[in-house]
């Protein structure tokens, strides 16, 4: 039998625990052994609740136990996630962890710790939720050179454009849906800034190149300033807005990655990732182009995958799982550097002048917008945009990337 600890009681937690509950037989089949439960950590009581008789509120109660083997921390944020489980990986137990902040900010150091023990790190729910992106990019595409990860990769924000451009809904109304629906963060300023999503490319662009990522070096805009208004015009263009994480190693053997939201063509495969839905799509020199789907966030899709490490650690207990990580650092080409096309709105007035600083790009008006109009502009590198930009200065109303 192997013993399980999961330290905290929350939305993903509680998806564990039914997991494990629900489909134990099968998962213990599927391990090799029986997964027994020994402990649930979390602040709260829980009375009346079948949790309670495997509650405890210290986490020295687990940590100095040697019954447990595997320590599934779905806490979340850094602190006290970051101190319990390298405590619980120095004692010499497995952890599997649903937390893109702990993996982002101490990953390195955590798995390093893991490879000195003969143990495992494992955090495949870190990133898109139920999809097992992680798993692909360390075992399955091995045999690619991977040069680019795009990714819907954040649940709560898919959620927000999508009920905003089909149903015209308000940012706060359909914030709060999310938060309902358990796919928010607990502060949702991580979706809506794009700093969950950020820390996701983070982690799956480390993996893919082989070359650390620091999510603090990441260009990341969220999408806040996203208006009614760009839908509309995303609508007129048959385009959709969509908030990616998106990296790629060039050529010369740099990378870069950012997340933004984009204006998305109905070509890309991610046009149509809707909903809570999440997509990771990759390309591989060999592979060709790939994407991996499912649910990005909630309860029981995210707790499946943790039940998938919680599986593979219990196969490989005393065996450091190879992976691709590595703890080079990446060298970022300047954004400035880095080539696209963008959506740009300006005042009506400023149309001519825009044709000019532009070129001969197609102005766009709505009907319902007389006071502007807008226009997409051919690739350039991003710094030559904004020296653009500046010209028609105050004229300006909104600038979107455009991804085809
Ligand atoms: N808040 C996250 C999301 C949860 O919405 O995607 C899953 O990581």
């Amino acid at each position: 039998m192997i013993n399980v600890a999961i330290l905290g009681y929350g939305t993903v937690g509680s998806g564990v625990f039914e997991v494990l509950n629900e489909n134990k037989e099968s998962i213990s089949r599927r391990a090799g052994q029986e997964l027994h439960v020994k402990y649930v950590l979390d602040l709260r009581d829980f009375p009346g609740q079948p949790v309670e008789k495997v509650l405890v509120h210290d986490y020295e109660q687990i940590v100095s136990d040697p019954e447990v083997d595997i320590v599934v921390e779905v806490m979340g944020g850094v602190e006290p996630a970051y101190t319990f489980v390298k405590k619980a990986l120095l004692a010499g137990k497995n952890v599997c962890t649903s937390n893109k902040a702990l993996v982002a900010k101490h990953g390195r150091e955590l798995m390093d710790i893991a490879k000195e023990k003969s143990i495992n790190f494992l955090f495949e729910a870190s990133c898109g939720g139920g999809i097992p992106i992680i798993r692909v990019i360390n075992s399955s595409l091995t045999g690619d050179e991977i040069d680019e990860v795009t990714g819907i990769l954040n649940g709560t924000t898919n959620y927000m454009l999508y009920k905003m451009s089909t149903e015209g809904c308000e940012f706060d109304t359909v914030l709060k849906e999310a938060q309902q629906k358990g796919y928010a963060e607990a502060d949702p300023t991580a979706d809506v800034e794009g700093y969950d999503a950020c820390r996701k490319i983070a982690i799956l662009s480390s993996l893919a190149y082989e070359r650390y990522f620091d999510f603090e070096d990441i260009y990341t805009e969220g999408i806040t300033k996203i208006t009614p208004e760009d839908m509309e015009y995303a609508a007129k263009l048959g385009r959709t807005i969509k908030l990616l994480g998106t990296s790629r190693r060039l050529a010369d053997g740099t990378c870069y990655a950012m997340v933004a939201p984009f204006m998305l063509g109905q070509n890309s495969p991610l046009y149509s990732v809707n909903d809570v839905f999440n997509a990771v799509f990759v390309h591989g020199n060999m592979l060709g182009d790939a994407m991996f789907y499912g649910s990005g966030a909630g309860k029981l899709p995210t707790a499946s995958a943790v039940v998938g490490d919680i599986v593979d650690a219990a196969k490989h207990l005393h065996v450091n799982i190879v992976t691709n990580w590595n703890s080079t650092p990446a060298v970022l080409k300047p954004l400035d550097e880095v080539t696209g096309r963008f959506f740009v709105r300006i005042k009506k007035e400023a149309a001519e002048e825009a044709k000019k600083v532009f070129g001969d790009v197609e102005i766009i008006s709505l009907g319902q917008l007389p006071q502007e109009c807008a226009f997409i502009t051919d690739e350039m590198t991003q710094g030559a945009f904004e020296e653009k930009l500046a010209q028609i200065g105050d004229q300006v109303l909104a600038k979107i990337r455009v991804k085809d």
